[in-house]
C-alpha cells in the first residue's frame, strides 16, 4: 500500500458514513437474508460454496446475543429450504464473548447444535487478540462436549499461532487460516508483509502435518501458488481442503481456483450492522486512495461523470 494509501486508510473513520457505504457495498450481501440467498444462489450456481456471517460484533447485552442465536438458526432452515450450498461463521463477541464466556459459549453450542441436525457447520471467526485465547478455550469446550461440527481460524500474523497448531492437534481441527485483519503490536505479532507471509506458510505446513482440515483464506497470489504446492507435495484430493475468499475480492483468482477444480467457499456477510466489517474491507483495499479521491472529485463536481474503479 501507497503511503498516501496509509494516509487515507488513517483518515476512514472521517469519512461519512454514506460514503463508506456507497464504497463497501460490493463486500456486502445486503440488509436481508434474503439478500445472502440470492448471493448465495448465484455463487452456488457459478460452482462456489458460501458461509453465511450475521453481521455484528462487539454487542453491548446479552439480548442481543439471543437475537442472533435467533438469527443464525433461522439462516440454517433457510440454507435447507432453499438446498444451498453454505454454511455459517460466527463472531464470537457478537454472542456475548466479552461480556460474559459461558454464555458465549452456551449460544454457540445451540448454533453448531443447529448445524449438527442440518448437517452443517458452523466457522468461529477470530477477531482481535484480546479474544484469541478465549475463542481457543470455548472452541475445545465445544469439542470437549462431542459437538464437531465447528471449526476456528487462525491468524498467521499472531506469534502464538504455531503453539496454538500444536496444542489444538490432537483434536484433527477444522482450521480457516488467514493472515489477520486486527493490526496487533510488534510483541505478539509479526508486522512485515513478507514476515506474515511466511509465517502463514509455516502455519499451514504445520496444520497439514497435524492431518487438520485446512480452508487457506486468502487472496495473496504468492500464498496461493505455495499452498497449490504443499497441497500437491501430500497428494491431498480436492474434498481435503478448500480455498475462501471474501465476497467482492478478486473474483477472476476465484475462477481460476474453481476452473483448476479446488473447492471455494466465499464468505457472505449480510444485515444492518454492516459499518465496522466495511471499514476493516476497505482499509485492507490497495484502491482505496483512488476510490475516495475520485468521491471527492465528484461532490466537488456534482455534474461530472466520475467512474469508480472495479
Ligand atoms: P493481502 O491483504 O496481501 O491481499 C492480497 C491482494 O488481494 C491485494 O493485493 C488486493 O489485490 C486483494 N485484496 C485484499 N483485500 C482486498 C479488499 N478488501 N478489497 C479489494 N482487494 C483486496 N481475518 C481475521 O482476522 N479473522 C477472521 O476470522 C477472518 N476471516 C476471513 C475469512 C475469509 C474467507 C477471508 C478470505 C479472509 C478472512 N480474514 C479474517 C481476513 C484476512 O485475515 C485478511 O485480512 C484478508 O484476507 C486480506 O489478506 P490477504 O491474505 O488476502 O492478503
Amino acid at each position: 500500500m501507497s503511503l498516501v494509501d496509509r494516509a487515507l486508510v488513517r483518515m476512514l473513520p472521517a469519512v461519512p458514513r454514506p460514503v463508506v457505504k456507497r464504497f463497501s457495498d460490493r463486500y456486502i450481501a445486503g440488509a436481508t437474508l434474503e439478500d445472502a440467498c440470492r448471493v448465495v444462489d448465484d455463487l452456488n450456481a457459478r460452482g462456489r460454496m458460501a458461509t453465511i456471517d450475521v453481521l455484528g460484533e462487539e454487542i453491548t447485552t446479552l439480548e442481543e446475543a439471543q437475537a442472533f442465536e435467533d438469527e443464525y438458526v433461522r439462516v440454517f432452515d433457510t440454507i435447507r429450504d432453499r438446498g444451498l450450498d453454505a454454511n455459517v461463521s460466527v463472531k464470537p463477541t457478537g454472542l456475548g464473548l466479552k461480556l460474559d464466556r459461558r454464555a458465549c459459549k452456551q449460544h454457540l453450542a445451540a448454533i453448531v447444535g443447529c448445524a449438527g441436525r442440518h448437517s452443517s457447520f458452523v466457522r468461529i471467526d477470530m477477531e482481535d487478540a484480546s479474544t484469541t485465547s478465549d475463542t481457543l478455550a470455548v472452541y475445545r469446550e465445544l469439542r470437549a462436549e462431542g459437538l464437531d461440527r465447528v471449526g476456528v481460524v487462525l491468524q498467521a500474523r499472531l506469534r502464538r499461532t504455531l503453539d496454538d497448531v500444536a496444542d489444538l492437534a490432537p483434536l484433527r481441527p477444522s482450521v480457516r487460516l488467514c493472515k489477520g485483519i486486527y493490526l496487533e503490536p510488534p510483541d505478539i505479532a509479526f508486522t512485515e508483509f513478507d514476515e506474515i507471509r511466511l509465517a502463514f506458510v509455516r502455519a499451514l505446513e504445520a496444520l497439514l502435518e497435524a492431518g487438520a482440515y485446512v480452508a487457506v483464506a486468502t487472496h495473496d497470489d504468492w500464498l496461493v501458488e505455495r499452498a497449490l504446492e504443499l497441497i500437491e507435495a501430500r497428494g491431498l484430493g480436492p474434498e481435503a481442503y478448500e480455498f475462501q475468499m471474501l465476497l467482492g475480492v478478486r473474483e477472476s483468482m476465484g475462477d481460476d481456483l474453481v476452473r483448476a477444480g479446488h473447492r471455494l467457499r466465499i464468505y457472505v456477510p449480510y444485515g444492518r450492522r454492516w459499518y465496522e466489517y466495511s471499514m476493516r474491507r476497505l482499509q485492507e483495499n490497495p484502491k482505496i486512495a483512488t476510490y475516495i479521491a475520485l468521491d471527492t472529485v465528484g461532490r466537488l463536481i456534482p455534474s461530472g461523470a466520475k467512474q469508480v474503479p472495479a
